[in-house]
């Protein structure tokens, strides 16, 4: 009787997990923008600002699921480099529908132009410690050659993402802090004149980060659009560590403000 009673049990759970689908991509209906940030300052003010209905952890990453600005988010704070970022982003996709990615944080500046606290949005991105080392040193080649632009040397953000990104920097930090261009990825903190001269020369960088690239990737062969943003810390240079303790933060906040903006003008574009 025992037994035939925790049989019944046990069916009526499966039967149920199966209905009720518990929280899987097929049983939500909901499709979310995905906002992805590689540490807490960054995500920091999303955070205070949405209604966070639930947090979720898939593959040991935490995914707070909520509404910012009237949209329904999916906002994930995936770790410190290429690695984390695409595992942090493959384990979304995985779990929720997502129509569109949004990547905040901050970065080093390359170009010239590109100050401290001013924002950088990617219109492309390339990984720039992808390569061969042999006796002569470092030769860069592409991550994904035939993938991304026809090179593979580049991924390409959603234009519309972009323009919205744009304008919404402008609204927030004025057009004279805002810029548009491409942002190499790598996984090294940069702090050298010599390297970020490089950068420039090689691959007109206006910005070098940590996470971007990976992000892009993982939104190439999910087919979804995405854009990155990223506000200045520090010039990647021989100060870069103490501009970044300095300006980390606000630089930090900057961004997400700036996301915020973006959430709603996607609101008053859907009506
Ligand atoms: N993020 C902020 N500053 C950076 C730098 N100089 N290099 C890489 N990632 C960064």
């Amino acid at each position: 009787m025992k037994r035939k009673f925790i049989a019944i049990f046990i069916i009526i759970a499966m039967l149920s997990a199966v209905l009720c689908g518990c929280g899987d991509k097929a049983a939500e209906q909901t499709e979310y923008i995905g906002i992805i940030s590689a540490m807490e300052n960054e995500m920091d003010i999303l955070l205070k600002e949405a209604e966070i209905d639930r947090v979720d952890t898939v593959a040991g990453v935490e995914f707070h699921v909520g509404t910012l600005r009237g949209q329904p988010v999916v906002i994930t704070l995936a770790g410190i480099g290429k690695i984390r970022t695409a595992s942090g982003v493959t384990a979304m996709f995985e779990k929720y529908p997502i129509s569109k990615v949004i990547f905040t944080g901050i970065a080093g500046g390359v170009a010239d132009d590109a100050q401290v606290l001013d924002e950088v949005v990617a219109t492309r991105l390339l990984e720039h410690d992808y390569g061969i080392i042999t006796n002569d040193g470092f030769e860069w080649r592409s991550g994904n050659p035939g993938f991304g632009d026809e090179s593979g040397e580049y991924y390409y953000c959603d234009e519309q993402l972009v323009d919205l990104a744009y304008e919404a920097s402008v609204q927030v930090i004025g057009k004279e802090h805002t810029h548009k261009g491409t942002i190499a990825t790598g996984d090294q903190f940069v702090a050298s004149e010599e390297y970020v001269k490089s950068l420039k020369e090689n691959y007109d960088a206006y910005a070098c980060e940590m996470e971007g690239a990976a992000v892009a990737v993982v939104c190439a062969k999910y087919e979804k659009p995405f854009v990155v943003i990223r506000a200045l810390s520090d010039k990647a240079d021989g100060n870069a560590h103490e501009s970044y303790g300095n300006f980390g933060d606000i630089a930090a906040s900057n961004s997400g403000t700036i996301v915020l903006n973006m959430l709603e003008s996607i609101g008053k574009q859907a009506g």
